[in-house]
């Protein structure tokens, strides 16, 4: 039972042109149009798919987020996008400290902060993500290495205006769903570190419709930030569709 809203958050990543993307909103919207009023979906398109998805998807009930913000509302950042420019569209949410920027472009717990708070500032929600390395979790850090990236990631943040994802990085991809009772203990822990009941914490890494409802039966595990399934309108239906 979820006392807090339930956030179903699907991320494209580098997926999905607009004529996929139209293609999405199309078959998604009916399989979407019974939802019970305890959940709430977001997806999160490629930059150049926002237009397009926000508006195939009007009326929806959808909420769109954006992969990653820029910490400065404009400037000299060549490849960059503003909370600003993500807001003009109609966008509500953005993903910030996800593990592939994190790796692929070093993206420092500090610079996830500045991020998350110009997008809160900004009047977007942030959806930090944090999460262990395999070399991590068989060191036995997992605890150190998320409690770190959430005291970091986090100052300065209101609690209430903001979505923690754990998405364990062993689990990305993989189709190694970690177990929902360890991920809903990682959730709990997450819980205490930001010190605010309602902040709302999903699970992430390899989220599909055959463990999703394992997964939303544990108390601490708020919603899901699904990857791989989420390009599947189907797939992502039946997600959002949890019993
Ligand atoms: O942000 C979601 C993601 O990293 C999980 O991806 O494909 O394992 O569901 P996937």
């Amino acid at each position: 039972d979820h006392v807090r809203k339930a956030v179903i958050a699907g991320n494209w990543k580098m997926h999905m042109t607009c004529a996929e993307a139209r293609a999405f909103a199309a078959s998604f919207r009916p399989l979407i149009a019974d939802l019970p009023d305890d959940r709430e979906v977001v997806l999160a398109p490629p930059f150049t798919a926002i237009p397009t998805l926000c508006r195939h998807l009007a009326g929806a009930g959808v909420a769109i987020a954006g992969q990653n913000v820029h910490w400065e509302e404009s400037g000299a950042y060549t490849g960059m996008i503003s909370a600003p420019m993500l807001l003009e569209h109609g966008v509500t949410h953005a993903i910030v400290g996800h593990s592939e920027p994190r790796k692929y472009f070093s993206e420092t717990d500090e610079q996830i902060n500045l991020r998350a708070r110009t997008a809160q500032k900004s009047g977007l929600i942030p959806i930090l993500c944090v999460g262990e390395s395999d070399d991590q979790r068989e060191a036995r850090e997992t605890e150190r290495v998320i409690h770190r990236q959430v005291e970091q990631g986090l100052e300065g943040i209101d609690p209430l205006r903001l979505i923690v994802a754990y998405e364990p990085i062993w689990a990305i991809g993989t189709g190694k769903t970690c177990a929902a009772e360890e991920a809903n203990r990682i959730c709990g822990l997450i819980r205490g570190w930001v010190g605010h009941p309602e902040v709302v914490v999903q699970y992430g890494g390899s989220v599909n419709p055959a463990t999703i409802d394992m997964l939303m039966a544990q108390s601490d595990i708020d919603g899901v930030l699904v990857g791989g399934a989420s390009l599947d309108p189907v797939s992502f239906a039946r997600i959002a569709n949890y019993q």
